[in-house]
């Protein structure tokens, strides 16, 4: 979609979905930060990052995170949150789209938060070549996505959901699901199941 319509929302309200305040979005993030099978990465993107409520979550759990979004306004906010909590220092805030080129490197995490539905049943694809690629071995791919039709978007959760699904070089390795989102975790290539890596199986 294009990033006027985002400009025009962040225009509007600081906090165009809540993220700060509602239970709904907390508990997603709480959800989130739990599926992730790894006590801690080494590297993260997450693309579409907005203000950084969730950004400043997955920073407890990582060394690095690059985070981006198309709307300068809510980078701004976004680094204001992150110098609060004390963890700027670990995050690379910059403007970029999902459809521009990729970070240079690897990343052992790329998190993919409320943000595909906003791109084409082409683009989406592309997309998702781009986070195999992007990922290391074994790294991890977390996607969350409300369910609900918004009838402005391009694709509904569900079609993103099955697209990903339906990706080359992916393995499934977990998922929460609801009326209102579903949340799946995907590795590069096939992990041991998290009790498997402590050698409780
Ligand atoms: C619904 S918010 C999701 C925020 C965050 N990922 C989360 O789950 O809390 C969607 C964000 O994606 C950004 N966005 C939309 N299209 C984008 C694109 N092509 N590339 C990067 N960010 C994009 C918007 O500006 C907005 O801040």
């Amino acid at each position: 979609m294009d990033p006027g319509y985002f400009e025009t929302m962040y225009a509007e309200s600081a906090d165009p979905w809540g993220f700060g305040e509602r239970w709904y979005e907390h508990r997603k993030y709480a959800i989130t930060l739990a599926a992730l099978p790894r006590p801690h990465y080494r590297r993260a993107f997450e693309p579409g990052c907005s203000i950084g409520v969730l950004t400043a979550q997955l920073a407890a759990r990582c060394d690095r995170i690059v985070a981006t979004d198309v709307v300068p306004r809510a980078l701004e906010s976004a680094r204001h949150r992150l110098e609060q909590d004390g963890v700027a220092d670990r995050v690379e805030l910059g403007r970029a789209s999902l459809l521009d080129s990729w970070p240079p490197g690897t990343f052992d995490l790329v998190v993919l938060s409320e943000v595909l539905y906003y791109l084409t049943p082409g683009d989406l694809v592309t997309t998702l070549g781009r986070a195999v690629d992007s990922l290391e071995e074994g790294g991890t791919l977390l996607v969350v996505h409300w369910q609900h039709p918004v009838p402005e978007y391009p694709q509904t959760g569900r079609a993103v959901h099955e697209a990903i699904a339906a990706t080359d070089g992916l393995d499934h390795a977990g998922s929460y699901r609801d009326e209102d989102f579903h949340l799946d975790v995907y590795t590069r290539g096939p992990v041991p199941s998290v009790a498997a890596a402590e050698g409780l199986n």
